[in-house]
C-alpha cells in the first residue's frame, strides 16, 4: 500500500497514516452516559502512533440522545470519563476528535427523561431508537412526532454545542467534529424533507443551513482554526431523510465551509445508508463531488476496503479514509491494511450495547501470535 500510509496534515496535526476510526455509536457507557473502563480499553486498542480516532456520537444534552448508554458531553463526570480515554489514546501517540451530536427527532422520551424530542418541524421519523425496556433489556422503540422548536429556542441549542465544545477542550480532545450527517438535528434543518419552517431557519438553503453555521461559528470561537470538523452524508436517507435537490443543498454547504479553516470535512459515500449498503442513484452526491467545491482536507467513509481506500487517496478525491465496521472487528486495522493481512469479520449482533463481547474482545494479529 502506498499513499494510504503516507503522512498528511489534518488541521494543526500531522498524521503518519490516513486510516481513521469512523465515529461509531456502541452504547457502552457507564451510568450517566459517562465513558468508563470499557471505553478506555476500546479506544486504546484502536489507537496507533500518528493515527486519528473519532469518538462515538456524543450528545450535548440529554435531549440529544437517541440511543441508551450513548456518551454525553454536558456533565463534569462525562468530562472526567473522556479525560481517561484521551490520556490513554495520547499515550499511544494517536489523536482523537469528539463527534458532537444532537439527535433531534431521532431521540426518544425513554432516553430523554420523558421530554418530547425536538426538531425543525413536527414530522416523525420512521426509524427506531434503542431504549432500555422495563426488564432492563435493550429494545427498539418507534419514534414519536417531535415538538417543533420555537425560533427563540434555537440559540439555546447552539449554546449547548458551545458549552460542549468548552468541556471537550477541557477534557483534552484534539478537536471536535459536528455530526451533521445520518438524519440527526443538523441534517433535519438542512434538508427540505424535514424542514418545513417559514422563519429564518427554513425555506431557502441559506436559512436551512443557518443552525449549522451558527453552531459552527460558536464552536470555532471556542476551539480556533484547524481543530473543528464537520461530517456530512449528502446522499444518506437514514432517519427518513430526503431533499429535493441534494447537489444544490450540499454544494452550498461545501462552498460555505471553505470560509472556515476546518481540520477536515468528513463525507459519507452514497453507497452507505447509516450502517447498511444501499443502491446508488444518478443524483447521488459523492466525496468526489464535494472535492470539486471544498478546498480543504476531506475524509471519505462508507464501504471502503484497503484497495478502494488506496484508490481514492491516490486519485485525490479524498485525503483520508474512515473505516467503521471493519475497525470494530479489527482493532489493528491500519497494520492489517498496511501488510495485506486477512481481516476478521464483524458480528452485527454485538454492535449496539452489551459488554466486552464484540467490543474489546476482537484480537489484534500481534495478540493472536503471542497467544
Ligand atoms: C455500529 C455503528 C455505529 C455507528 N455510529 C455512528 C455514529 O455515532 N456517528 C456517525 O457519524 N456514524 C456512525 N456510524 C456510521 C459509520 O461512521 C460509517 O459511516 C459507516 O459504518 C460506513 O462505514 P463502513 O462501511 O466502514 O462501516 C455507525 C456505524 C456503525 C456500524
Amino acid at each position: 500500500m502506498g499513499k494510504l500510509f503516507s503522512r498528511t496534515q489534518v488541521g494543526r496535526f500531522e498524521l503518519q497514516h490516513r486510516v481513521v476510526l469512523a465515529p461509531l455509536t456502541r452504547m457502552r457507557t457507564d451510568p450517566g452516559n459517562v465513558p468508563g473502563d470499557l471505553m478506555v480499553e476500546y479506544y486504546t486498542q484502536r489507537a496507533t502512533e500518528g493515527g486519528l480516532l473519532i469518538t462515538d456520537a456524543t450528545a450535548v444534552s440529554p435531549l440529544g440522545i437517541a440511543y441508551v448508554d450513548a456518551p454525553g458531553i454536558y456533565t463534569e463526570e462525562q468530562v472526567r470519563g473522556w479525560k481517561r480515554v484521551i490520556e490513554a489514546v495520547h499515550a499511544k501517540g494517536a489523536r482523537i476528535f469528539l463527534q458532537m451530536w444532537h439527535a433531534g427527532r431521532q431521540a426518544h422520551p425513554a432516553n430523554t427523561g420523558g421530554i418530547t424530542p425536538v426538531a425543525p418541524s413536527a414530522l416523525r421519523s420512521l426509524e427506531h431508537a434503542a431504549i432500555r425496556d422495563d426488564s432492563g433489556q435493550i429494545a427498539e422503540a418507534e419514534l414519536i412526532v417531535p415538538r417543533p422548536l420555537e425560533k427563540a429556542e434555537i440559540p439555546g441549542i447552539v449554546d449547548q454545542f458551545r458549552h460542549g465544545a468548552e468541556l471537550a477542550k477541557r477534557a483534552g480532545f484534539d478537536g471536535i467534529e459536528l455530526h451533521s450527517a445520518n438524519g440527526y438535528l443538523f441534517e433535519q434543518f438542512l434538508l427540505d424533507g424535514t424542514n418545513h419552517r417559514d422563519d429564518e431557519y427554513g425555506g431557502s438553503i441559506e436559512n436551512r443551513a443557518r443552525f449549522l453555521f451558527d453552531t459552527l461559528d460558536a464552536v470555532v470561537s471556542v476551539w480556533g482554526a484547524g481543530r473543528v470538523a464537520v461530517r456530512l452524508s449528502p446522499s444518506g436517507t437514514y432517519g427518513t431523510m430526503s431533499d429535493s435537490n441534494p447537489h444544490a443543498t450540499f454544494g452550498y454547504v461545501a462552498d460555505r465551509l471553505n470560509q472556515y479553516d476546518l481540520a477536515y470535512v468528513h463525507v459519507i459515500e452514497p453507497r452507505i445508508r447509516g450502517i447498511v449498503e444501499q443502491e446508488t442513484t444518478d443524483v447521488d452526491v459523492t466525496s468526489k463531488d464535494i472535492r470539486r467545491i471544498y478546498k480543504g482536507t476531506i475524509i471519505a467513509a462508507g464501504g471502503f476496503t484497503g484497495e478502494s481506500a488506496e484508490q481514492i487517496v491516490t486519485d485525490g478525491h479524498a485525503d483520508l479514509v474512515a473505516f467503521g465496521r471493519m475497525f470494530i472487528s479489527n482493532p489493528d486495522l491500519p497494520e492489517r491494511l498496511r501488510t495485506g493481512a486477512p481481516l476478521t469479520r464483524y458480528d452485527r449482533s454485538t454492535f449496539y450495547g452489551g459488554d466486552a463481547r464484540g467490543y474489546t474482545d476482537y484480537t489484534s494479529r500481534a495478540d493472536a501470535v503471542a497467544a
